[in-house]
């Protein structure tokens, strides 16, 4: 990889997201069921994690499941599920070795009571861990998210907590799912598509896009490094006019 990109360069995003696209074509290529992209999908996880630490970044959050996959078929859906269930299980003692802090984002409480469960736990356990951030988004919708906060603050309004002229971007961002972390620096998607689908709205005002035509189960430690290669020669400029 290029040198230029150093742990210590601020051209190295602090926060990455991704839409893991392609797992369903990529298993259908090889007359396997979806299931089997998906699976191939947790592996892909981890080797972008383990690259992001690598190269200094410090938050991946990724899009694991959307509010509109739950019209997905149920075997579909049960079989992701199940598959959380089991990378929750393998993954935590990774995530202590690693000092990694996992959170979710979305709306759990459409989760059956055993699977919320298990996500709380392996949250809670991790809560002291600050080296690395991984946010798994799961049931989540960027419009979906912005509804509930502006449910919560009519709410405050409504009790006397909050004074509508009080309301700024601040405000708003910090009733979001995602209020502990920074805006992300960089959204990659794979599989060929270039579009958002509801991930991420709020934040992604200043986003980096990347978009790939890599498989998400494709996906490893050298496309990553294409993408963080790419971001380094990004000049953001916030909406400002910036340096001519
Ligand atoms: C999109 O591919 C991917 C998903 C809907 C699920 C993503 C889930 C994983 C990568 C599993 C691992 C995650 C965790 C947290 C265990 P698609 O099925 O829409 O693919 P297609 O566009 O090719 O049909």
């Amino acid at each position: 990889m290029d040198p230029g990109l150093r742990r210590d360069d601020n051209t190295v995003p602090t926060h990455i997201a991704i839409i893991m696209d392609g797992n369903g074509r990529w298993a259908k290529a090889r007359g396997l069921p979806r299931t089997a992209g998906h699976k191939k999908g947790a592996e892909s996880l981890r080797r972008a994690m383990n690259a992001c630490r690598k190269h200094g970044v410090k938050h991946l959050t990724v899009y694991a499941f959307s509010s509109e996959n739950w019209n997905r078929p149920a075997d579909e859906i049960n079989d992701l599920m199940q598959l959380l269930q089991h990378y929750l299980r393998n993954e935590l003692q990774t995530l202590h070795e690693n000092q990694i802090r996992l959170r979710f984002i979305g709306d759990l409480s459409q989760l059956d009571e055993h699977l919320r469960e298990q996500v709380d736990e392996t949250v809670n356990q991790t809560t002291r861990h600050s080296q690395f951030n991984l946010t798994i988004a799961l049931s989540y919708g960027g419009r979906q998210e912005i509804t509930r906060a502006v449910q919560k603050l009519a709410k405050d309004i409504q009790a006397g907590r909050l004074k509508p002229e009080q309301v700024t971007e601040q405000i708003i961002a910090g009733a979001l799912d995602t209020a502990e972390l920074p805006e992300p620096d960089l959204l990659i998607r794979t599989g060929g598509e270039q579009r958002i689908s509801n991930f991420l709205l709020w934040q992604s005002a200043y986003t980096e896009f990347y978009f790939c035509d890599t498989l998400w189960p494709d996906f490893g430690e050298s496309e990553l490094e294409a993408a963080l290669q790419d971001f380094s020669k990004r000049e953001r400029r916030f909406g400002t006019a910036g340096e001519s």
